[in-house]
């Protein structure tokens, strides 16, 4: 769930009345309220190229905040070059530190695939979608809530009022009746606001009425009885980062009569399909939706030879195909949804498995683990989540094993998986990565430790003064389980908006600047011999965001913060051209006495079919890394097509059939030059 950040400022900020619209009509009118938000968003990614709307690394509606506070803003306001001294860790703890209760176990039912390690799972019972406390009638009947402002530091809002929309309110309805809730986004001063949704219901959708307007179209059934919650997001015409949000509130009763509500017909979660090498083990999860409630029954009516295809253990909508493919070919395999109260209202979909022979991916040449260890740096991954648990899992693990030393768990550490909720914790994701690493002679880069994105809900909850308590309770208990296994961390991750002003995280705002010098004095504290970066993206070239990078480095070496290299993101396009640029921000750290570390390298297509060019932009930053005796890692986020968080654009060296593209073979050019 994406969260808005806000805090409120002293500004003005633009009226906004709203009343709350009930199918029922019972209508009140709102207090005027004052609350400004401030909410960073996504721009492009700097390079040259980037298609018009293309937000990175982020997404648009997953902003980080930008500041707005004048006093922040002021470059004569940033901390002072005096140390920041480390507060001791809370005592009591906030919250309960990790325990056995929190040990993964073995898997109950073994789905990995071949990855040669035995696969952990999390204890205890999975846990549900959202920890936040159900909202209540009270919480529905005191009435809409107020807007929310996005104001960049540029905008003065008694010059340029606030977008806002016409006429909106809450609604009550009945589950199988269909909501629709007009959307008209205004702008006092003209022009026509841009809008979009933050997360559509299930089975919902934002119908584009090609006026300036969009349409809320639901039909919420049994599974979504209760108060739920929508936000739009409109756009201020003359700048695109000057924001409101509104959160409308739709209230969903049972009918007295339960045959009004339509029985629909179950889903598949889309299926992709898979290459998959002849003789691997293959483990394909497939999940099953029916937004009236009970879960669908999942069929395979031609099983594969020696196929089982079972509920999983853990997760009931979910069930598991097992097979070994002993002959090549491609396999569809049709799998039927059955709905569990009227048998014959089905779904189907059908998955294609190309099975291939092994020769099809025994690259020719060296390694490229091998030949980067010759030149003196790591080259790595960013590991897809639960490779081990995917149709090709022996692919993906052989390959990775074979050409990378070191492994980034893409998304395994975040704070929202691995500490949902106070005191738990979730461990069995790192856990399988560190084992995989380990069994390979590769090292693990730690990303994240404090980031402002994929933060859990009890975290964007809480009080402004216990947050520096619960980043360094985080950060010590994650270093304390890890530190012997992952030498490398993304101490903070992209501390900076767009603009290049500091972003206004939830961190942010409890510590000011001084939380990156705490989170790194806690991260040395307990881990004396981590490898500590300050990671981020559109920092490798000339702009605000990059020179507001340096100087943030600055300020954290003249106050002594331990500090020992910056990792630069690099998610680029195929168009980039700007290496001189690049060439010298590497230089400029190595001038600082710090290390350089390339992240998370991909390269997007900037056209399609622009895979020469790609290659050629793999090439030019493995160059400059090379040239660069500061540079100790060249990463990338991920490896194959197959599994990229930009997979439409095809970033990787490898495609979706595991077939290296001319990038694998530049790369390994370069590295085998003498
Ligand atoms: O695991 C849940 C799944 O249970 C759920 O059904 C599904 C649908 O809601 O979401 C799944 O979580 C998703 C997660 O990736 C794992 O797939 C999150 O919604 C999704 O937001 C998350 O996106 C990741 C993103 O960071 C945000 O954390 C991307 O995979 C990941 O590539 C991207 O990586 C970031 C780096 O951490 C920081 N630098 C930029 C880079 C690209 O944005």
């Amino acid at each position: 769930m994406t969260r808005i950040h806000f805090r409120t400022l002293p500004q003005q900020v633009p009226n906004e009345s709203s009343k709350r619209v009930t199918p029922k009509l019972r209508f009140s009118s709102m207090m005027l309220l004052l609350l400004a938000v401030t909410v960073g968003g996504c721009s492009g990614d700097g390079s040259t190229g980037n298609p018009a709307g293309e937000n990175i690394p982020g997404d648009v509606n997953d902003p980080g905040g930008v500041n707005t506070d004048p006093v922040l803003n002021d470059p004569d306001s940033v901390t002072d070059p005096v140390r920041v001294d480390l507060p001791p860790l809370p005592d009591p703890a906030l919250t309960q530190a990790p325990s056995s209760d929190d040990e993964p176990l073995l898997e109950a039912d073994i789905y990995n695939t071949a990855t040669g390690i035995p696969v952990l799972q999390e204890p205890g019972p999975r846990l549900p979608e959202t920890d936040s406390p159900a909202l209540t009638d009270a919480d529905f009947e005191a009435g809409p809530l107020p807007p929310q402002y996005q104001i960049p530091a540029s905008v003065d809002p008694d010059v340029n009022s606030a977008p806002y929309f016409d006429n909106l309110g809450d609604h009550d309805v009945f589950a199988g009746e269909i909501l629709e809730v007009l959307f008209k986004p205004l702008d006092s001063d003209g022009g026509l606001p841009g809008m979009y949704p933050e997360e559509l219901p299930e089975g919902a959708v934002f119908r584009d009425n090609l006026n300036g307007t969009k349409t809320l179209v639901w039909q919420p059934l049994q599974r979504d009885v209760g108060i739920r919650e929508f936000t739009v997001v409109a756009l201020d015409p003359l700048n695109s980062e000057y924001r409101t949000a509104r959160t409308i509130r739709i209230r969903i009763e049972l009918p007295q009569d339960l045959s009004t509500i339509p029985n629909v017909p179950p889903r598949l979660e889309e299926l992709e399909s898979y290459t998959i090498r002849v003789n691997d083990p293959v483990v394909l999860e497939i999940k099953g939706i029916d937004l009236n409630g009970p879960y669908p029954i999942l069929e395979i009516p031609e099983l594969p030879a020696g196929a089982t295809f079972n509920q999983h253990l853990r997760y009931e909508e979910v069930y598991v195909l097992k097979f070994t493919p002993v002959t090549v070919g491609t396999l569809p395999i049709e799998v039927i949804a059955r709905d569990a109260v009227d048998p014959s209202l089905t779904a189907t979909q059908t998955v294609e498995l190309v099975i291939r022979d092994a020769a099809d991916f025994v690259f020719t040449g060296q390694r490229l683990r091998d030949l980067a260890s010759s030149r003196g740096i790591n080259i790595g991954f960013a590991s897809r989540y639960e490779f081990y648990h995917r149709p090709d899992s022996g692919l993906y693990t052989d390959i990775a094993a074979k050409e990378f030393d070191i492994v980034t768990p893409e998304n395994a550490l975040k704070m929202d998986y691995i500490n949902p909720q106070p005191g738990r914790y979730q461990f069995a994701e790192t856990d399988n990565v560190v084992a995989f690493a380990n069994a390979n002679n590769m090292r693990v880069h730690g990303h994240p430790l404090v980031w402002h994105r994929q933060l859990p809900e009890w975290i964007e909850r809480s009080s402004e003064n216990t947050r520096q308590g619960h980043m360094q309770e985080y950060v010590h208990r994650i270093l304390s389980r890890y530190k012997d296994s992952i030498d490398i961390w993304d101490v903070v991750n992209e501390p900076l908006s767009d603009d290049g002003s500091l972003r206004d995280s939830v961190w942010y705002q409890a510590m000011g600047e001084d939380y990156i010098d705490i989170a790194f004095h806690q991260a040395k504290a307990t881990a004396p011999n981590s490898i500590r970066l300050l990671n981020d993206y559109d920092v490798a070239w000339r702009g605000a965001k990059s020179t507001a990078f340096f100087e943030l480095v600055e300020r954290l070496q003249q106050r002594e913060v331990p500090i020992d290299g910056v990792g630069f993101q690099l998610h680029i396009w195929s168009d980039f051209e700007r290496f001189d640029e690049v060439h010298e921000s590497f230089q400029r750290v190595a001038d600082l006495g710090l290390d350089v570390y390339v992240t998370e390298l991909d390269v997007s297509l900037s056209s399609e079919g622009d895979v020469q060019r790609q290659a050629e932009v793999y090439r030019d930053i493995l160059r400059l890394c090379l040239d660069q005796p500061r540079c100790k890692a060249f990463q990338m986020w991920g490896f194959t097509d197959q599994y990229s968080w930009r997979r439409n654009h095809a970033p990787l060296i490898l495609d979706t059939a595991y077939q290296a593209k001319p990038a694998y073979t530049a790369l390994q050019n370069e590295l085998a030059l003498p």
